[in-house]
């Protein structure tokens, strides 16, 4: 079956049945249990390697055979990986440089975990082939058969000898001279300068890790590296049938996966990932606000990557087990988690996991059926609710909503700005400060494009950068041309300070250099220093007659013609610029020389927002705990707080209980209203 010629969403999660096979009476069970879940896609064979190849060259797909020809007569679609996640003990005890080298001193991992091979290793791709080439000789064209789902949650690096002469290759690839190589690492530092390639290793703990722009480029090798491996995967399916679309399941930190996903998501037919916020784990128990932005913010992410609908893969219909409290979603947490992913652009709603197992690290994880096999249980009432909700919502398959704003989470920026040392020791400012940008923006009630420095920049009325430390090449004369042609661009503190090396930019006393790195003429202003403040420090600015806060980081501007929006009240700055505007060419270039509270950056977004002309999903200010999304012409109004909320929508009042939710079509306004629960 053709995965775009299923007219529905689909509704399932990650089925083991091999957990099972001496259980026949639970396997029965199981097909019963998720047609009456409205469970219409499971994903097979994630970690089975063991069970398809139990001894080297032994091939055991009976199994497999059975349960996806019954998951088929039953209406049930299969989406099947590849095994490559984790190896059987025999293939490691025999081949054991498929293992990876630590990070501490690259010495080779004994046996043991989950994606955690060496990419590089020639034995461990041989492996993986003849068993992808078995199943997709095997199965490609099979009827149940949608998608294939590559290895599990990529991740990681190695820091082997192997990895080592193929990190060596790719820099001389990409430096050409050991000269550049030195010039662009500034090796002259700490008596650094390399004679040759040949002495570069990867960056250990125990090592060299003082070269911050060798250490993001060992992070673009693996990364490549992983995509490479992918790419031998996907190869390998589509020889059998190209029709079948791949995806591999995306992690939630895309900076600390050590992947770069706008490459990756090249290699993929749709984008798919796995989403646990900790849900009822936020300061405020009273909302889950916070948690759903966080959220929000990763699937918006993903929907851009191909900016088409993505697959939520996994998510958790109660607790999972490795949180460090284990809460249980609240009463109908589970339907406005899954109408959050579906408004967002999810095609699907997918569980880790189906069943609990009964052994191991996550037998108390999470699933649709508890040890108890009942489906007598609040966890299995969630999900056959949801499952019926998205049969009602076919009209989303495949449909994505126009978003007129992006926000720049860009992965290299990123790994820059982790690597780099400078400012403050705490690093987790650098995922939250992009988080709270994107966060006074969706209070705005517009939908939202999370992008990369690389994207098209083109659709967009207006472009938010958050601390965009790397200027790699040709970012300036996109942003200058972004805000030539009429978009209106946000820039912040610490932003064009390095180029794609993590050299910094520089100038000389007849021609000096200031940032953020040739844009003083759009942004109208040049910074000169950056203070950072203690975390219980602040500054204040003013603006429209409010005061607010200045947090973090506050950056001593000078103004080269740019209207100021806000100035600092305190310290030896008072008075210099805290935000300003510049008109340039037909568009403004803005600029936030410090970090604020969420108070002003909502204020300021407003501002931004409503001078670009772009129109609110609803023409309501933010109400506390409300998200609003739309998708397909409906607009879906969350609300996340334990609490009673009332938003006005297209001129008429709605009440949201805690936790509701309601879908209204735009173009009828509320005459087709539909999902208050
Ligand atoms: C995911 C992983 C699953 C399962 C799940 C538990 O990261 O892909 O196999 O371990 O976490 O939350």
């Amino acid at each position: 079956m053709k995965i775009d010629e299923i007219s529905n969403l689909l509704h399932g999660g990650d089925y083991n049945p091999d957990q099972w096979l001496e259980y026949p009476e639970i396997l029965d069970d199981d097909i019963e249990l998720m047609k009456e879940a409205g469970v219409n896609v499971v994903t097979l064979g994630v970690f089975s390697w063991s069970s398809l190849e139990p001894e080297e060259g032994v091939f055991t797909f009976e199994w497999l055979d059975n349960i996806m020809d019954r998951l088929y007569e039953n209406g049930i679609y299969v989406i099947l990986s590849t095994p490559s996640a984790a190896r059987p003990p025999w293939l490691a005890k025999k081949y054991p440089e498929i293992m990876r080298g630590n990070f501490m001193d690259g010495q080779r991992m004994p046996f043991g975990g989950r994606e955690n091979h060496c990419e590089s290793s020639e034995i461990w791709r041989e492996k993986v082939r003849i068993i992808d080439e078995k199943l997709a000789q095997h199965y490609s064209h099979h009827p149940a058969l949608i998608m294939w789902h590559l290895s599990n949650e990529m991740h990681g690096l190695c820091f082997c000898e192997n990895c080592a002469v193929n990190f060596r290759k790719w820099l001389k690839n990409k430096y050409g001279t050991i000269d550049e190589l030195n010039k662009q690492y500034w090796t002259a530092f700490w008596s650094r300068r390399f004679t040759g390639f040949d002495e570069i290793n990867p960056p250990v703990r125990f090592g060299e890790r003082q070269l911050h722009g060798q250490v993001i480029d060992y992070m673009r090798f693996y990364s490549d590296l992983h995509i490479d491996f992918l790419e031998a995967e996907k190869e390998i399916v589509k020889k059998y049938n190209p029709d079948i679309p791949v995806t591999t399941n995306m992690f939630m930190q895309h900076h600390t996966v050590k992947i770069n996903y706008h490459k990756m998501a090249k290699s993929l037919d749709i984008t798919s990932y796995d989403s646990y916020p900790m849900w009822h784990l936020g300061k405020d128990k009273t909302s889950e606000w916070k948690t759903a932005v966080w959220a929000s913010m990763r699937f918006d992410f993903m929907r851009a990557l191909k900016s088409k609908p993505f697959y939520l893969m996994e998510s958790v219909p109660s607790a999972p087990n490795h949180f460090e409290f284990c809460k249980l979603k609240r009463p109908k947490m589970h339907m406005l988690s899954s109408m959050l992913a579906v408004s967002s652009g999810a095609d699907s709603i997918q569980y880790f996991q189906w069943r609990k197992s009964l052994g191991a690290t996550e037998k108390f994880h999470g699933a649709v059926i508890d040890h108890d096999g009942s489906s007598d249980t609040r966890v299995f009432r969630d999900v056959r609710e949801v499952g019926a909700k998205l049969k009602e919502m076919s009209y989303l398959k495949g449909q994505k909503s126009k978003a007129d704003v992006a926000v720049i989470f860009d992965w290299e920026n990123m790994i820059a700005l982790f690597e780099q040392q400078n400012l403050r020791k705490d690093k987790e400012l650098f995922d939250k400060i992009p988080r709270a940008h994107y966060e006074a923006i969706l209070k705005n009630y517009v939908n939202i494009d999370v992008i990369g420095v690389d994207s098209d920049f083109s659709g967009y009325k207006v472009i938010s950068a958050p601390m965009l430390y790397m200027f790699k090449d040709g970012v300036a004369d996109k942003i200058r041309r972004f805000v030539e042609n009429g978009g209106s661009f946000v820039l912040t503190h610490y932003s064009g300070l390095v180029n794609e090396n993590d050299l910094c930019f520089h100038g000389t006393r007849r021609n000096p250099a200031f940032a953020p790195h040739g844009l003083n003429d759009v942004f109208g202003l040049r910074v000169n220093e950056i203070d950072a403040l203690c975390d219980d420090e602040f500054n204040e600015i003013s603006y429209e007659d409010k005061t607010f806060k200045a947090i973090n980081f506050c950056e001593l501007t000078e103004n080269l013609g740019a209207k100021t929006l806000a100035r600092y009240e305190h310290d030896f700055y008072a008075g210099l610029d805290a935000a300003t505007e510049n008109e340039y060419g037909g568009g403004k270039a803005y600029y936030l020389a410090c970090n604020t509270d969420d108070d002003f950056l909502y204020e300021f977004y407003k501002h931004v927002i409503d001078h670009s002309g772009i129109p609110r999903i609803v023409d309501s200010g933010y109400v506390k705990d409300i998200m609003v999304k739309e998708r397909a012409g409906r607009k879906f109004i969350m609300n996340f707080s334990t609490e009673k909320r009332r938003i006005g929508v297209d001129g008429e009042m709605i009440e949201l209980e805690g936790y509701e939710y309601v879908i209204i079509e735009s173009s009828l306004k509320k005459s087709y209203q539909e999902g208050k629960i």
